[in-house]
Formats: structure tokens, sequence, C-alpha cells
């Protein structure tokens, strides 16, 4: 490894983020009761353009009185590029309560949009006195963004996480789909007149968890529109976990307990990565580096795989 070591991401579990427009206040107890991680009201793309000025005085009202628990809150705000979004960051900073604990912004492109919403936070902050520093989250969800991908994971110390939008990526980029992630019927190899699916999502998704680990950003998979298909759902979540993110959009809550399952370690992942490191720990004893595990080999990077699977399920059960 490079000399500088890889910093660990903020220590909180990110299985579910669970959406929900604030122009839908009637939604916001059921959120607050679900089982999702993170919660995020929003002001962006499910809120009408007569709806913002609404929708932010609801989101104010909910975060004071709502019990949210031990949920990480947060709000998703406009994009850089709408005439909105300063609006959204001055009234919540200025009028929400202490229990607000992220901003999510959308569609970032480069690293100086983290730069303009944080000078603008900090300002808020400072001129109200809060104490409770607000984190951020973004959305890769264009051309631009992916592009510069890494310069925006270093951008802000206040970044915690950082979500794959499949839908706007998917405009940004032409492609040519109205799907909002998952398998897409024209993207496929063919062999000996057999089709097979790849997965589009797979090189952004990587780009992101690249990005996001270099950095100490939680990597997280964004939306699944289809939420009458749980197994398209699962096939997704379950590639995101295999490729390192942490966690994945609910915008039904049928996907909440989706996202959990996939993104909890089961007993019997956590079993087998326990008895790695046992078994290594033993041929450590015995000086050896490497040793047979079921069959195979195992090594000491083998011990800092089953590392990451144990300190999930102990952050998991720890919350
Ligand atoms: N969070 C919590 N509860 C929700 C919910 C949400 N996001 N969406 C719906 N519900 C509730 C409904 O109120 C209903 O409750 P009830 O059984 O007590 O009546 C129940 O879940 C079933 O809802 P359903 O009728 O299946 O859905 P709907 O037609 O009311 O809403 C959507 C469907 C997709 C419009 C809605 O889920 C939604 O707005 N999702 C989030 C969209 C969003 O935020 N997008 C931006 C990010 S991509
Ligand atoms: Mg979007």
């Amino acid at each position: 490894m490079s000399f500088r070591i890889q910093p660990a991401p903020v220590a909180r579990p990110n299985r579910c983020q669970l959406f929900g427009p604030g122009s839908r206040p009637a939604i916001f107890e059921k959120m607050a009761a679900s089982a999702a991680d993170v919660i995020n009201l929003d002001l962006e793309d499910s809120v009408a353009p007569d709806d913002k000025a609404p929708a932010r005085k609801n989101i104010i009202e909910a975060i004071g009185d709502i019990d949210w628990g031990r949920k990480t809150l947060s709000v998703r705000i406009n994009g850089l590029d709408t005439p909105y979004w300063y609006r959204d960051v001055v009234d919540l900073l200025e009028n929400a309560s202490d229990r607000l604990d992220q901003i999510m912004i959308p569609k970032v492109g480069c690293a100086a949009d983290l730069y303009a919403v944080d000078a603008l936070v900090t300002a808020v902050e400072r001129a109200k006195g809060r104490t409770k520093p607000i984190s951020f989250e973004v959305i890769i969800e264009s051309a631009a963004g992916i592009a510069h991908v890494e310069e925006i994971a270093a951008a802000s110390p206040r970044l915690q996480a950082m979500s794959l939008g499949a839908a706007d990526f998917a405009a940004s980029m032409g492609m040519a789909t109205t799907g909002i992630g998952g398998t897409q019927e024209n993207y496929y190899m063919l062999r000996e007149g057999q089709k097979y699916w790849p997965d589009p999502w797979h090189w952004a998704q990587t780009a992101i968890v690249a990005a996001c680990r270099t950095h100490g950003v939680l990597p997280v998979d964004g939306p699944f529109g289809d939420f009458s298909d749980d197994e398209g759902f699962r096939a997704q979540a379950l590639r995101s976990a295999t490729l390192g993110m942490v966690g994945k959009w609910a915008i039904h809550p049928k996907q909440v307990a989706l996202a959990n399952e996939v993104f909890t370690p089961s007993d019997e992942a956590v079993a087998d990565a326990r008895a790695i490191l046992a078994a290594m720990e033993e041929a450590k004893k015995s000086g050896a580096g490497a040793t047979t595990y079921r069959g195979k080999l195992i090594d000491i990077a083998s011990m800092r795989q089953a590392e990451v699977i144990v300190r999930q399920a102990e952050l998991i059960a720890g919350q």
C-alpha cells in the first residue's frame, strides 16, 4: 500500500436511505417509523416548482417536531443550476433545529460545487451559532460528476456519502433507456445465439467506490425505480454490495427491508469471516503467512477481506 493510509468513512449504518417528497408531510411520520438508517426529505425533483416554498416549511417544522430516533436525517436541496438552492440552504440552516444532520447536494459536477455550498453553510452556521456541523452527501448523476468523481470525493471535510443517481446519470450520458437502474433490455452480449445481460451501471459504480474509498466517503447505490420488482431490486443491490457499496436508496417503503437484508452481512457470512480470521491466527502462530481454509488458499489479504465483513456486522449490531 502507498504510505498514505486509506481513511475510514464515518462509522454509522447507511444500508437504506428512504426518500419522501417535502411536499407530502403526511408520510413523514411513516418515514420516521421505518427501518431505514437514513431519511432523505426531498426538496428537489419530487417537488414541483410551486411547492418548493411550502415544502421547505414542512421540512423545517418536521425536523423539530417528529421523533426521528437515531436515524441520520438529511434534506436533499435543489441543484446549483436552479434558483432554489441558496434559499434551501439558508432557510434550513437558519430555521431547522439541530436535529438536522445532513444536506444532500444533487447533480454535483466538480469540487467547486461543494466549495460553494460549504461556504454558504459555514457562513450561516457561524451567523446562527450552530454548534453541530452539517455533513454533506452528494449524488453523482451527470457526465461531469463521474468524470470528476475523485476531486468531488476529496472536496470537503463535510462529505460523508456519495450516491449514484441512475436516472439523471443515464439522461446526462445520453443513454438510450428510461429505466432507473437494473438490467437494460438492449444491453446484452450474444454467445451462440444466447443473450447475456451485463451490468451497464458497473463502471460508474466502481468509479464511485474507488473515489469514495480513497477519501473515506461512504459509497451508496441510488434508486431502483420499479418498486413492484423485488427480485430486480435484490439483484441490483447484491451487485452493489459485492462491488463495495454500503447501502441503497428506497423510493418506496417496501424497498427498505430489501435493502437492509442485502446490506446486513448474513450470520453465515459473519461466521465464515470469523472462521477465516481464526484460521489465520492459528497459521500466524506457526509462522505461516498463508494456510488452507475449506480447501482454498487464505492469506493476510483474506484477513483484511474478512475484517470488512466483521466490522460492518459489528457496526450494525452496535447501532
Ligand atoms: N415513505 C414512507 N411511507 C410511504 C412512502 C415513503 N416514501 N411512500 C408511500 N408511503 C406510504 C403510503 O402513505 C401508504 O401508507 P398507508 O398504507 O398508511 O396508506 C403506503 O406507504 C403504501 O403506499 P403506496 O400507495 O404503495 O404508494 P403511494 O402511491 O402513496 O406513493 C410514491 C408512491 C412512489 C409516489 C411514493 O412512494 C414516493 O413519493 N416515493 C418517494 C419519491 C421520491 O422522494 N423521489 C425522489 C428520490 S428518487
Ligand atoms: Mg436525480
